[in-house]
């Protein structure tokens, strides 16, 4: 087995060279890193050839808006790749925050990700069902990567893509055998409201908001009804929508790098990404992640969280913005 295993590292760990940088390597000395993104057919190669088990785990993250009324559990259901199992962003989360589906404590989340038969030896595969290709399973990426699991990868166009390529689908499920998880937490990696305020005082660090440019701009609607549209002094937009091809897939690096270096984002730099509720953030912080940057931290909070506590002067909106 010993052999196979190594292989197997070897072989994933290809297109992560380089990244000698990369915080979750400093964090986790012993961490093993995997490529962020894995194909359509890797996956349906693994799947055929019986590889899904304790050493590789697929996780359905699908999660969307309220306002798309998705019942993503029940989509599930129906229909997911086989041998996935379905991780709930809302269940994995800090049920103690009145905020949305913020990070878990280390100790919950390898809770919740070792009762889905994951280890931290498990090479994990994370996919969503968006019609964007991925929605939410760059966050859950993310997610692992923060809490030290660097074996993890984002299925590249997601169930669109393996439906479109005619891979099976199935409705059955058998709850995986339960593994252990050690989550460590690099706290560095989560931003606060606090942190974000003192970085448009300090202006030290570059901040990727990845909305629409509407509601970044303050011209369309959040899809929050009690939260107003706008961005945070200093913030720059990089809609997740911009880093996919048109069947889903993330473009390759030429693209990637023209796109940051048009939104005038230097990747030699510290970066951190924000959103709506910190779920599409993390789509930057995978397209920064394949251009080599060290690692991407994440404000939590997102626009929900700055909306409501930020003061009127710190909400620049094209819109109503927020009454003094
Ligand atoms: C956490 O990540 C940062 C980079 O964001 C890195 O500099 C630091 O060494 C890491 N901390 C630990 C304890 O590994
Ligand atoms: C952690 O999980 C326990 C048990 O499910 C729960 O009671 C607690 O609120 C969770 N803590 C946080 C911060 O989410
Ligand atoms: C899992 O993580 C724990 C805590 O960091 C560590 O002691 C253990 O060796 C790790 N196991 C594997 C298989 O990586």
């Amino acid at each position: 087995m010993l052999p196979l295993f190594i292989l197997w590292v070897i072989l994933l760990s290809g297109a992560s060279a380089g990244h000698s940088r990369d915080c979750s390597r400093v964090n986790m000395a012993a961490q093993v890193q995997t490529r962020a993104l894995v194909s359509v057919q890797w996956l349906a190669d693994a799947v055929r050839n019986k590889l899904v088990g304790p050493k590789l785990r697929i996780l359905d993250t699908s999660w969307y808006l309220p306002k798309a009324k998705r019942d993503t559990r029940d989509e599930f259901a129906q229909k997911h790749i086989p041998g996935a199992s379905f991780l709930d962003i809302d269940e994995c989360s800090d049920s103690t925050s009145p905020y949305d589906h913020m990070l878990p404590t280390p100790s919950n989340f390898s809770q919740y990700v070792g009762d889905l038969g994951i280890g931290n030896d498990t090479h994990v595969v994370v996919y969503d069902t968006s019609d964007f290709g991925a929605f939410s399973a760059p966050r859950v990426w993310w997610m692992f990567r923060a809490f030290g699991h660097g074996l993890v990868s984002v299925l590249d166009g997601g169930m669109k893509n393996w439906v479109a390529e005619g891979h099976p689908v199935t409705s059955e499920y058998s709850k995986p055998e339960r593994q252990e998880f050690r989550a460590t937490l690099n706290a560095s990696w989560v931003k606060s409201f606090e942190d974000v305020m003192e970085n448009i005082r300090t202006k030290e660090v570059q901040v990727v908001d990845a909305r629409s440019p509407g509601r970044f701009k303050g011209t369309e609607p959040e899809p929050r009804e009690d939260i107003l549209p706008g961005h945070f002094p200093g913030a720059i937009n990089i809609p997740f929508t911009s880093l996919r091809d048109s069947s889903g897939k993330l473009f390759g690096p030429e693209v990637l790098t023209k796109i940051f270096k048009d939104a005038g984002v230097d990747l030699q730099r510290p970066l951190w990404v924000t959103c709506g509720s910190g779920v599409t953030a993390c789509h930057i912080a995978l397209a920064a992640h394949q251009l080599g940057h060290p690692g991407a931290c994440l404000y939590d909070g997102s626009w929900v969280e700055w909306f409501q506590r930020a003061s009127p002067e710190h909400i620049i909106s094209e819109g109503k913005g927020k009454k003094q």
